[in-house]
């Protein structure tokens, strides 16, 4: 490829939750801005989820120093945290991976349906803010019909267990006779859906809450569950045995004192769940006698467990991912000779335009018909001219062949300077 392909990430495979965390970006329009500036980037999308968070970029020249460089003045970190946490690979490597991510296939659940709608979302939003240009946008247009593809051949998602039901079993794997006990749902959103309908169908009674009650309420009549008041649940937790919380505040909202307020006045245990990330529960209160805390974590090591009975499915995946991967490079490496073809075109075109209105003052033609059939008769000769030399160059192009493109620059007279981007 002529352009380069990046892809920088921090994800659970290598980072714990308290590490990923650090590396989460806040502001992600500003981020954007940084990138573009000092990265060497010319164009990038960020993709960022409870469980990564990842760059694509596009340049001429890859400097993986600057990258990491931009990242962490952007989140105010030294660069030297990045050297256990980063992965950085480019274009062979990169597309592969966006493929296994539109696929499901590098998901912690393996083939969850919302990887797939928070990549689109992070495109959409590159898009509109011009932060991405044509070819990430070609590429994720592409990587997520093609992984939408591979997931519905494949199978992969089906059957698949969400974040929502591995943390109901692992709340059933630590609590003896769950049904008997309170359990508390902090959060409205998909991940609360999830873990509510978990609930749900293994027939345990919750109680739900979130900053505004109208919004429980609504949550509660679709997905099952009790919706309590979020200042009544606040005023003290000791009435709850398992609380699983899914919000996206950007601050602790189970915090040590009030977890320590809630055991003064129980007799049991307290089981929390924090499934957010950032985490919304103070890792402090683990240490709080009779207190168990989990997180994604502990959910990252039982799917982990699970992973070995769909083993036949990844494979399966893999080898389409191996087999579609060449198509998208292919793609990749035809949109390089797209602005020599695009400048062609137009300057044929305006000749042609040229040519004709001189001709057309020869005629004396007024005869509206009669110049509609010499203009498209024009019009002809030039595509049957040069539809199939521009066809060749994108051809040498999709097979990476830039002395191909080279020299059909100079032979056209293209000027190398727009082919920057
Ligand atoms: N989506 C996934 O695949 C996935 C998987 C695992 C973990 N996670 C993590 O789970 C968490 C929730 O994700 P999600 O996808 O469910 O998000 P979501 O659909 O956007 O829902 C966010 C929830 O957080 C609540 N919230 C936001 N700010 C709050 C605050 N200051 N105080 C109290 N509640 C607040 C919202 O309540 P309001 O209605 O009051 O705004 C809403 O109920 C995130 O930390 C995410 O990283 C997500």
């Amino acid at each position: 490829m002529n352009q380069n392909i990046i892809n920088a990430r921090v994800t659970f495979r290598n980072s714990p939750i308290h590490i990923l965390e650090k590396f989460t970006i806040k502001d992600i329009e500003s981020a954007y801005e940084q990138f573009k500036k000092h990265s060497g980037l010319d164009e990038c999308v960020i993709i960022q989820t409870c469980n990564r968070i990842e760059l694509f970029g596009k340049s001429k020249s890859n400097d993986i120093e600057k990258i990491k460089k931009t990242w962490a003045s952007i989140i105010g970190l030294d660069e030297e945290s990045f050297n256990e946490n980063i992965e950085f690979v480019e274009n062979h490597e990169a597309l592969h991976h966006l493929l296994k991510l539109t696929s499901g296939l590098d998901s912690m659940v393996l083939g969850e349906e919302q990887i797939i709608g928070q990549i689109k979302k992070s495109i959409t939003s590159a898009r509109e803010i011009k932060a991405s240009g044509q070819h990430l946008n070609t590429l994720f247009d592409k990587a997520i019909r093609m992984g939408t593809r591979i997931r519905n051949t494949s199978g992969i998602g089906k059957g698949g267990i969400s974040v929502g039901s591995m943390a109901v079993k692992l709340a059933e794997e630590n609590i003896d006779e769950l049904k008997t006990k309170k359990v508390l749902l902090i959060g409205t959103g998909e991940v609360s859906t999830l873990v509510a309908k978990s609930l749900q169908r293994r027939g345990y009674t919750f109680e739900v809450t979130s900053r505004t009650i109208g919004r429980s309420q609504t949550f509660c009549e679709t997905m099952g569950g009790e919706p309590v008041k979020f200042e009544e649940v606040f005023e003290g937790f000791e009435k709850y045995d398992v609380i699983f919380v899914a919000t996206t505040a950007p601050y602790f909202l189970v915090t040590h004192e009030r977890i320590i307020t809630a055991m003064e006045g129980k007799n049991k245990g307290m089981m929390i769940l924090d499934l957010s990330n950032p985490r919304t529960v103070d890792e402090k209160v683990a240490t709080i006698g009779g207190v168990k805390l989990m997180n994604l974590d502990q959910i990252a090591e039982m799917v982990e467990k699970n992973m070995n009975a769909r083993l036949n499915k990844v494979k399966t995946v893999e080898n389409i991912i191996n087999e579609e991967v060449s198509v998208l490079e292919a793609s990749m490496k035809r949109l390089d000779a797209e602005p020599l073809v695009k400048d062609v075109f137009k300057s044929i075109d305006s000749l042609r335009e040229k040519e004709l209105q001189k001709a057309l003052q020869m005629l004396d033609e007024t005869d509206e018909k009669k110049i509609k059939i010499i203009e498209e008769l024009t019009k002809a000769v030039v595509e049957s001219i040069v539809a199939t030399p521009m066809n060749n160059i994108r051809k040498a192009s999709e097979q990476g062949k830039p002395d191909v493109i080279e020299l059909a620059s100079k032979l056209f007279d293209y000027k190398k300077q727009n082919q920057a981007d």
